[in-house]
């Protein structure tokens, strides 16, 4: 068995790490696209071909299902590879669906009506190419009705994180949040709509202050993914290795990926 965790960099190792401790037995194969992060810049028609790609190598390396741990590739590309190039006997999830769920209080996989939930202002912090796509609107509209959603594209924060410079990348947090707070003043609810994001989720929260909730979505795609196998048991795929895969270079993706986990991750060729 293993299930195959997808980013376009390090920033999927936050839901990696929260899946290994959720479900220790289960093996994972986790590949970052290293080479060609950031995604968030790219054009929706680049993130496909990377995303199918990427997945492709998740299929052939015994993963019957992945997650694309990966905001960008979940709003730019999940739906068109949805629509007919997954093979039947394969899985592709997202990370906005258990977040949405979280936000507006469902059951995972609770697909009643929309309907009025308790958060009214949303802030969307995410990567540009996620805010242009409008998919957290989108899914987000399938749930609940009456809220507003401000998107802040983030960018360089994911080029700063990728390159360990975690002073640049609290600046940037704090402008973006600034910036934020000039189009929406009060918001109640932060989503982090990016996998990299959580790293920062101390600056986030303390720039927006503690009457907002910041929504982050490592631990609740791992709970959404705890209850998928529970139902479909045999996803879990023919791997029995887990693996860190990078399309960049392993020593100083390993050596990047070991300074935010604080544990040995060693990484080998995809
Ligand atoms: N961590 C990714 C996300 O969740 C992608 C960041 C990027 O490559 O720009 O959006």
């Amino acid at each position: 068995m293993a299930v195959g965790i997808f980013d376009s960099g390090l920033g999927g190792l936050t839901v990696l790490d929260a899946v290994s401790k959720r479900l220790p037995d289960l093996p994972l194969v986790y590949l970052g696209d290293s080479a060609h992060a950031p995604y968030g810049v790219r054009t929706p028609d680049d993130i496909y071909n990377l995303t199918t790609q990427a997945t492709q190598r998740l299929f052939d390396a015994g993963c019957d299902l992945v997650i694309l741990a990966c905001n960008t590739a979940s709003a730019a590309a999940l739906r068109r590879m949805q629509e007919g190039w997954i093979p039947k006997e394969k899985r592709v999830l997202g990370v906005f669906v258990p977040l949405i769920e979280a936000l507006t209080e469902r059951q995972w996989g609770d697909n009643s009506p929309p309907r009025e939930v308790g958060v009214k202002h949303v802030a969307l912090f995410a990567t540009p190419a996620t805010v242009s796509s409008r998919a957290f609107q989108r899914e987000l509209a399938f749930r609940a009705i009456g809220v507003d959603v401000e998107g802040q594209a983030c960018g360089g924060v994911v080029d700063a994180i990728e390159d360990g410079d975690m002073i640049l990348a609290e600046a940037l947090v704090n402008s973006h949040v600034d910036a934020l707070k000039r189009k929406m003043p009060e918001p109640d609810a932060a989503v982090l709509g990016c996998t990299h994001y959580p790293l920062m989720e101390k600056q986030f929260q303390a720039a927006l202050g503690p009457d907002v909730k910041v929504f982050s979505q490592a631990n609740l795609v791992a709970e959404s993914l705890a209850d998928y196998l529970t139902r479909r048991p045999e996803m879990a795929g023919s791997g029995t290795v887990s693996k860190f895969l990078t399309t960049g270079d392993p020593a100083r993706v390993s050596s990047r990926a070991t300074q935010f986990l604080r544990r040995q991750i060693t990484f080998e060729s995809a």
